[in-house]
């Protein structure tokens, strides 16, 4: 059982001038076998919660906390936040020419493990992981996301998921970019990375579609730097039906 517990977060990202404030005081805790959604419009620091919690260096927390099962994330480097189980997959993937999927995923899961896994255990996980999200097997050779479609990296993301198996995932809008026929198999994917790992899921998106293939447990409305309303699937219906007008007018980011 793990808990990602986030209070009252402060971010600000680092721009040419000066800082500028993006996340003002957000408050989710998100336990193993749950599934939050984060839902709200473009440019409400979705993204910017996912890169805060991942490490990355332009978010600068400047006040609040984040603990896994008790533990300070934020005192955490990237790789030990891996470690410790956190996972983050990225609305825009990074291309890396030159590192082969087979090279790369191995590397991730003998860092994240601790141990390098056994070869043939290990091969056979990834044939399976592969197969299952309908990946075709000279993908393994090719370099990490380069030229993939937007598809075929949000598949890669999910693979990744499936193979780390972290505690705790956060999605930062896997749905964008796919047609009905890949959506069915990333979310698919997400259902078995969870059922098959008890894991917790933090699940961003714009559109209330991948919805209907993942069941949210919490659904959280984020509007100008933090959530302003929490509530359970119903609220994601009444989000398709009226859109953010409700939550954003007079909000400024
Ligand atoms: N690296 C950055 N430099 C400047 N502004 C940024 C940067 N990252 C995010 N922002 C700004 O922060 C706000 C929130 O962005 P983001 O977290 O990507 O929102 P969302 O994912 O909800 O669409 C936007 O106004 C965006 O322009
Ligand atoms: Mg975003």
């Amino acid at each position: 059982m793990a808990t990602l517990e986030i209070r009252d977060l402060h971010v600000s990202v680092l721009t040419d001038e000066a800082p500028k404030e993006i996340l003002r005081g957000v408050d989710l805790t998100v336990s193993s076998g749950e599934t939050h959604a984060i839902m709200g419009p473009n440019g409400s620091g979705k993204s910017t919660l996912a890169y805060s919690l991942a490490g990355h260096p332009k978010y600068q927390v400047t006040s609040g906390t984040v603990s896994l099962d008790g533990e300070d994330v934020l005192a955490m480097t990237v790789d030990q936040r891996a470690r410790a189980g956190l996972f983050l997959a990225m609305q825009y993937p990074v291309e890396i020419p030159g590192v082969s999927m087979t090279n790369f995923l191995r590397t991730a899961a003998t860092a994240v493990r601790g141990e390098a896994p056994p070869i043939r255990k290990w091969v056979k996980e990834v044939k399976e992981a592969m197969a299952g999200l309908e990946i075709e097997p000279e993908f393994a050779e090719r370099s990490v996301n380069e030229g993939f479609s937007g598809g075929e990296k949000k598949r890669h993301e999910i693979l990744q998921l499936e193979l780390l198996k972290p505690k705790i995932a956060v999605l930062d809008e896997t749905d964008s970019g796919l047609d009905i026929d890949a959506l069915r198999v990333v979310s698919e994917g997400v259902n078995t990375y969870q059922a098959n790992n008890n894991g917790g899921v933090l699940l961003i998106t714009h559109y209330t579609r991948i919805l209907r293939y993942i069941k949210p447990d919490a659904v959280h409305v984020f509007s100008a730097g933090r959530v302003v309303e929490s509530g359970g699937a119903e609220l994601a219906d009444e989000l398709e039906t009226n859109g953010y007008v409700r939550f954003t007018s007079g909000a400024t980011v």
